[in-house]
């Protein structure tokens, strides 16, 4: 039988593949081949085109694995967990879900007109800096991964 701290671990790894795996998908393949086009036009159109797609879409995900993460927390009594230091993975998690639900729900949204703008007057430039921010976000979502996978599974 399954049950709700199941579900809730299925849910919060089905979100994190569509997430993760997006951002994954868009620096080491979107942002390289985007990066290599000979026109920054054509660069910034591929590069937005899949960015805006793939932001309503996380704007599912995201949440999902946060709510389903939050629900496993509750219902395992696992807040203690925060501030304990061999458990470093959960304040991770949670610390990058807060930078991704930031990044979707309030500075996409506010700085857009903005973004679009520095796009058109600095395009390469613009570009580069994406690629940077994302292959942090990534390095820093890959080392999570494997910190809560392996945690989670008894490693300390
Ligand atoms: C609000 C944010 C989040 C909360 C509260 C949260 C909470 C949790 C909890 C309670 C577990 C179960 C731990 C256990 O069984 O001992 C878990 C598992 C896990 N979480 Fe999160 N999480 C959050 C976000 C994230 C993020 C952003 C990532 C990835 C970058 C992540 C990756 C994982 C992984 C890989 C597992 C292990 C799944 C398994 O193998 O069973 N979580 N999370």
């Amino acid at each position: 039988m399954i049950d709700d701290i199941i579900l809730a671990r299925s849910l919060h790894v089905l979100a994190l593949v569509h997430w993760i795996g997006g951002v994954a998908f868009v620096t080491l393949v979107v942002l390289p081949l985007a990066r290599s086009r000979s026109s920054t036009t054509d660069a910034m159109a591929l590069f937005n085109n899949v960015e805006r797609r793939f932001a309503v879409q996380v704007r599912v995900s995201i949440p999902l694995a946060g709510a389903a993460g939050l629900w496993m927390t509750y219902r395992m009594d696992l807040w203690e967990r925060f501030a304990d230091p061999r458990f470093w993975w959960m304040p991770a998690m949670l610390g990058l879900w807060l930078v991704f639900m930031l990044m979707v729900f309030v500075l996409e949204p506010l700085l857009h007109a903005r973004f679009e703008q520095l796009a058109l007057r600095e395009p390469a430039s613009t570009l580069r800096r994406m690629a940077r921010l994302h292959s942090l976000l990534l390095s820093l979502a890959a080392l999570t991964l494997l910190g809560a996978v392996a945690g989670a599974h008894g490693f300390y």
